[in-house]
C-alpha cells in the first residue's frame, strides 16, 4: 500500500476570487473553442469508455478524455499554449519571440505553437529533464535551455530571459504580477470541456457524478473547475484534484489556506505534476471548486499506466504516461488503500457511479516508460 493523503473541503458557493481585469478573460468560455476549431488540425480528441475496468473496479462507467494526441502533439497542453501565442499575436504583432519553462509538455506546446506562427522560441527546462522530452521540444524548432535547478528555477529563469531579450514570457503559472497571459492559457484549456459536453450527449449515461484532475501548477485543473462551476452552473459533482505524494504544493497550500510550497521531496514520476508552488490564478479557483485533495504515491501512477497502456481485454487502449495516467491513479489508490476510506465514504464511490478522467499525454519518455511497464524500475527520482 503506498502513502496517500487527503483532504476533504467543504465547499461553499463557488465565488472565486479573480482580479476585475481577468475575470473578463475566465469566463470567455467561446473564443478559444471557435479558436481551436478554426485550426487546420482540429478534431475533437476521444472520450472513451472502459467498460470492464470498471467492471474490476466496481464503479459504473469510466470515462477518459483522451488528450494523448492532441493536435499531433502528446498532450493537451497546446490547447492553452495555441490559444496564447494567437491572442499574444492579435495584442502585439511585432512580438520578437516566446519563451516560457516546462517539464515538457507544455514546452513543447509553445514551441509548436511558434512554428505554426514563424515565431522564435526558447524553452527553459528542470534540470533532471528526460533527453526524450527536451529532443520533442527541439525538434519542434525551439532552442532548448536546461537549468541547474528545478522546475520553480527554469521559471524564474524563463522570466528573467524574456525580461533581458524583451521576448514575451507565455508562462502557464501565475504570479503578483503576472495574471494575464496565464489566465488566457487557462481558458485555452476551455475547448476540452465543450467537447466533453457534446460527447456525453451521445452517451446512455445519464450524469458524470466524480471528476478527476491532475495538477501541477494548477492551472489546467483550474479550467475544467471554472468551466463545470461557472460556465455549467454545475455544483453537485464532485471533483476529485490529484498530485503526486512527494510533490503537493496544492493539497498543502489548501492545507495551510495559503499559497504555500512543497515541503516534499520533489521525487516523482509523474513529471508534469512536478511544481513547487502553485499558480495563483488556479489556487482560489481550486480551494473554491474542488470537493477533495488527493495526493498518491508513485506506485498508483505505475498501476494506472498498466490499465491504460495494457487494457483489459475488450476495453479500448489508451497511450498514457506517467501524468497522464494520474486521475486514474488517484481513483484507485481511493478504492485500495484504507487510509482514503473515508474519502471514498464522502465521495459516495458505488457500482453505480459515473467517473470522469482525463487522460493529459501521451508516453513522452518511452524509455523509461517501457521499464515501468515491464516492472524492471520502481523510482524514476531526480537526484540533487
Ligand atoms: C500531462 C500533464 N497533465 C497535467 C498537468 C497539470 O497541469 P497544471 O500544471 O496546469 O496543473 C500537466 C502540466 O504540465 C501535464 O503536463
Amino acid at each position: 500500500m503506498g502513502a496517500a493523503g487527503y483532504l476533504i473541503n467543504n465547499r461553499g458557493e463557488y465565488a472565486p476570487n479573480i482580479e476585475p481585469e481577468i475575470e473578463p478573460i475566465f469566463n470567455s468560455f467561446e473564443n478559444p473553442y471557435l479558436f481551436h476549431k478554426g485550426l487546420p488540425e482540429y478534431y475533437p480528441t476521444p472520450l472513451t469508455q472502459l467498460n470492464h475496468l470498471s467492471g474490476l473496479l466496481g464503479v459504473g462507467n469510466i470515462l477518459v478524455k483522451d488528450e494523448g494526441r492532441r493536435f499531433g502533439t502528446s498532450a493537451l497542453k497546446i490547447l492553452g499554449a495555441s490559444f496564447a501565442t494567437h491572442e499574444l499575436l492579435k495584442s502585439n504583432p511585432a512580438v520578437k519571440g516566446i519563451c516560457t519553462a516546462t517539464d515538457g509538455n507544455h514546452g513543447r506546446a509553445l514551441a509548436w505553437s511558434a512554428k505554426q506562427n514563424g515565431l522564435s522560441c526558447v524553452i527553459f527546462v528542470p534540470c533532471h529533464t528526460a533527453h526524450s522530452r527536451i529532443k520533442y521540444i527541439a525538434d519542434e524548432g525551439a532552442q532548448v535551455i536546461v537549468s541547474q535547478g528545478r522546475y520553480d528555477d527554469a521559471v524564474a529563469e524563463a522570466k528573467e530571459y524574456a525580461r533581458l531579450t524583451g521576448y514575451a514570457l507565455v508562462q502557464d503559472t501565475s504570479w503578483a504580477g503576472y495574471l494575464e497571459i496565464p489566465a488566457i492559457i487557462t481558458a485555452g484549456y476551455y475547448t476540452q470541456m465543450h467537447e466533453i459536453s457534446q460527447q456525453t450527449r451521445n452517451l446512455s449515461i445519464p450524469r458524470i457524478d466524480i471528476v478527476f484532475v491532475q495538477a501541477g501548477v494548477g492551472s489546467w485543473p483550474s479550467s475544467v473547475v471554472h468551466f463545470i462551476r461557472k460556465k455549467l452552473n454545475n455544483q453537485t459533482v464532485k471533483i476529485v484534484c490529484v498530485e503526486p505524494y512527494e510533490s503537493d504544493a496544492i493539497y498543502e497550500s489548501v492545507k495551510q489556506n495559503a499559497l504555500a510550497g512543497t515541503r516534499k521531496s520533489q521525487k516523482t514520476i509523474m513529471a508534469g505534476l512536478n511544481c513547487g508552488t502553485p499558480s495563483i490564478l488556479a489556487f482560489d479557483i481550486l480551494r473554491q471548486g474542488v470537493d477533495a485533495f488527493v495526493i498518491i504515491d508513485d506506485q498508483y501512477a505505475i498501476d494506472a499506466i498498466k490499465y491504460l497502456n495494457a487494457p483489459l481485454p475488450g476495453d479500448p487502449y489508451i497511450a498514457a504516461g506517467e501524468s497522464g495516467s494520474a486521475g486514474l491513479a488517484g481513483l484507485l489508490a481511493i478504492l485500495n488503500n484504507d487510509m482514503l476510506a473515508p474519502l471514498k465514504q464522502f465521495l459516495e464511490i458505488k457500482t453505480k457511479s459515473n467517473i470522469l478522467l482525463f487522460n493529459t499525454e501521451n508516453v513522452t519518455d518511452p524509455e523509461y516508460f517501457n521499464q515501468l511497464l515491464n516492472g524492471n524500475k520502481k523510482n524514476h527520482a531526480p537526484e540533487f
